[in-house]
């Protein structure tokens, strides 16, 4: 098996030591990666620092043509890629499919965006003291950006990291998962495509505790951190950085009387299990009013049982492993525990080495793991309520709020849904696990802070500089 080289300001390069990647449902290897050498990851960050001002000077055409580019040669690779997904990751072949195709137009949005920009006017003569004056407030990049992406979307949330710092002309820094690193070096070798000057991009694989110097190095002032509640600990290392947090979350749908139960169902069933349950916002917690809640329920359980679980290289497959054998202990236990508390187990609550079968559970302790925290596997929970009014408290009764998923037909409850969830975004008809890559995406409360989706982000990573033209007859 060769080894795959990582990319330090755009160029091939190989370190001294490797890390193997393994495929967390056959256990082989599914690929060899070099590990840059501390004096690399030096060489990279001088690099970032060097190019910064030429980046932010570059031609709109320029940054979007390599984004243009990207997204073309990512759909061209697609396939390939979406095999290097699946087996690093164990992500159902037809999951890692879809996240092919939603980069291809993660980097499109990108190059739309990044010719669109235009900043913006202002009259100032709206006051005396402003008579003859006008203003042009144009984006300007922070500065060259850090980048530490999650395993479970080794491609779409590197491209959400990588796509609007580009748009935006910020040099970026890429980590990405230690799991997962191989998809991000293909999209490094297509992002060595292009006309990018040299320091504008790196991917860098290596062990969480090597990359730990960047967190704090003046040089990359802004970290988008997408992962766990580590992201606390880099904004409190790096108080003086823009921080970028895209968390977890235990997300809720919510069943109201008015509700399609079948496609309910149907939904809530595939949306929490699929990736394993592996998704930020993934159905975890299932809010059922009081009088569908007995019809619903074995809807729910039979949806469940016929979802096809086991190898993630067969297209059938809907749930697949756990990321790793520490992920597949931590689920488990959790499980046992809810149940050991006086958890009613409807189905699941199994497991094979690294693969949980889909579990739904009912009638669950409220202080219960598998409630307060994020479980971030194929584990459903049952909340039964008494009506809407109870429902949404029942939403809002969590430390986390990224995003809700409300399964109604009424207009008004759709528009009280969105005035009462504290989330970043609430989704009426559906579950909470439907993301629009072009949508402002990121939590309130433990969910993090800063929004993604590209727009916003190319918003967060830019701050507005103000230029006033003076003797301007207007
Ligand atoms: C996440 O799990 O953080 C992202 C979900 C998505 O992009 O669909």
């Amino acid at each position: 098996m060769s080894t795959h080289p990582f990319w330090l300001a755009g160029t091939a390069a190989t370190g001294d030591t490797e890390m193997t990647v393994r495929n967390p449902y056959t256990g082989e290897a599914a690929g060899v990666v070099s590990v840059p050498t501390g004096a690399q990851v030096e060489a990279a960050v001088a690099a970032a620092d060097a190019v910064a001002a030429q980046a932010a000077a570059l031609p709109a055409h320029v940054r979007a043509g390599a984004l243009d580019h990207v997204s073309r040669r990512i759909g061209e690779r697609a396939e390939e890629i979406a095999r290097t997904i699946t087996a690093e990751s164990g992500k159902p072949i037809k999951w890692a499919r879809a996240e092919a195709g939603r980069a291809v137009s993660v980097f499109r949005w990108a190059a739309e965006e990044a010719r669109r920009d235009s900043g913006e006017l202002q009259r100032l003569d709206t006051d005396p003291g402003g008579t003859g004056r006008m203003a042009m407030v144009r984006r300007v990049p922070k500065g060259p950006v850090l980048g530490i992406s999650p395993f479970n979307f080794p491609l779409n949330l590197v491209a959400h990291k990588v796509a609007p710092a580009i748009a935006v002309g910020a040099p970026v820094i890429l980590k990405p998962a230690p799991a997962t690193p191989v998809t991000a070096l293909i999209l490094g070798a297509i992002l060595a495509e292009t006309d990018l000057p040299a320091g504008m991009f790196s991917v860098l694989p290596m062990p969480n505790e090597l990359a730990a110097p960047l967190i704090t190095d003046e040089r990359l002032p802004v970290v988008s951190f997408t992962g766990g509640p580590f992201g606390w600990e880099i904004q409190r290392r790096a108080p003086h950085k823009h921080v970028t947090l895209e968390l977890g979350g235990n997300a809720a749908a919510v069943v109201l009387d008015d509700a399609d139960l079948d496609w309910a169902a149907q939904r809530v069933a595939l949306f929490g299990n699929n990736q394993a349950g592996q998704v930020c916002i993934g159905v975890q917690r299932v809010v059922v009013t009081e009088s569908v809640y007995e019809e619903f329920l074995p809807r729910l359980v039979n949806q469940v049982e016929a979802l096809g679980t086991g190898d993630p290289a067969d297209p059938k497959t809907d749930v697949g492993p756990l990321v790793d054998e520490a992920a597949a202990d931590r689920v488990s236990s959790w499980i046992e525990e809810a149940v050991a508390a006086g958890a009613r187990l409807l189905t699941g609550g199994t497991r094979d080495g690294v693969t949980v079968a889909p579990t739904v559970l009912a009638d669950v302790p409220a202080d219960a793991k598998v409630v307060r925290e994020e479980v971030f596997g194929p584990v459903l929970v049952i909340q039964r309520v008494a009506d809407t009014d109870a429902a949404f408290a029942a939403v809002n009764d969590s430390d986390f709020g990224l995003q809700a998923g409300v399964f109604t037909r009424d207009l008004p409850t759709a528009f009280r849904a969105h005035r009462e969830l504290e989330v970043g975004g609430v989704v009426i008809g559906d579950v909470p696990t439907f993301r629009a890559d072009q949508m402002p995406y990121g939590g309130v409360k433990r969910s993090g802070v800063g929004k993604e989706g590209l727009r916003a982000a190319m918003t967060d990573l830019t701050h507005e500089r103000v230029l006033v033209l003076t003797g301007i007859d207007l």
